[in-house]
């Protein structure tokens, strides 16, 4: 049954292996200091005190699998059951630590750790429809701006809105679905629900919240420290 509470039932995996160019600091993004702690420690704690989840995998920067283990221990996060090296690219992150869950999972949530501020209602909102029958749940957002097809500095076309959202993390599948998705090319997936969509799975929306802002720049790292 999802979300039944079932001793290691629901697993979260945190994406955190990114360098954080854009970002710009002398550290990977994860590492990036938020109101005096690393960025990765708010996913860790937030996840780590989630009546949902059981069980925690940290895809870590390359050479900076210690330093997460420590932050783990230091926050007393006692579900963070493995730091793996993250790899090239955010699916190939996602699928090292997908290969620390157990086959006795049946629900596994993928997360961002550039996006600090999440919380228990978005968590416990991605379980509904997969009560439901759906493989996969997506917090989606709405899109302000008019949306272009750009090439070579020109506009090429204006993109119709309409049936437009975008959308964030944390996203939550069955665990076999997204086993099932990752077993094929990850290649040019931005997110799980990409894979599971192209895998055949059905992805259900839900709410997502303008705070589960993605930390991409440091003005976005000044505006989610003001939200702290
Ligand atoms: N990510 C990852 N492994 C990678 C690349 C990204 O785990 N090889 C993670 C990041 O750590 C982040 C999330 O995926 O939590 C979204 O990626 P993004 O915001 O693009 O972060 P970075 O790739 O670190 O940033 P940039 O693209 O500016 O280098
Ligand atoms: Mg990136």
């Amino acid at each position: 049954m999802v979300g039944s509470g079932d001793v290691g039932a629901t697993w979260a995996l945190i994406a955190a292996a990114g360098s954080g160019e854009r970002l710009g600091m002398d550290r990977p993004k994860a590492f990036a200091a938020l109101g005096g702690r690393p960025l990765l420690a708010e996913s860790i704690d937030r996840l780590d005190r989630s009546e949902v989840v059981d069980a925690i995998v940290v895809a870590a920067p390359p050479g900076w699998e210690e330093p997460s283990i420590l932050l783990a221990e230091e926050l007393a996060a006692s579900k963070v059951v493995a730091c793996v090296t993250g790899g090239a690219t955010r699916a190939e992150s996602v699928a090292a630590a997908l290969a620390e869950v157990p086959e006795a999972a049946l629900v596994i949530m993928v997360h961002d750790a550039a996006r600090p501020l999440l919380d228990e209602a978005h968590l416990e909102r991605l379980l509904v429809p997969l009560a439901e029958g759906y493989d996969g749940a997506v917090p989606v957002v709405p899109v302000a701006d008019t949306l272009k097809r750009v090439r070579d500095g020109a506009v090429v076309e204006t993109v119709d809105r309409e049936g437009l959202v975008a959308a964030q993390t944390p996203q939550a599948f069955l665990a076999a679905t997204l086993r099932r998705a990752f077993a094929g090319d990850v290649d040019g997936a931005t997110d799980c629900a990409g894979l599971v969509e192209r895998a055949g799975g059905r992805v259900a929306v839900v709410e997502g919240d303008a705070r589960l802002l993605k930390v991409t720049t440091p003005a976005d790292l000044a505006l989610v420290e003001s939200w702290l």
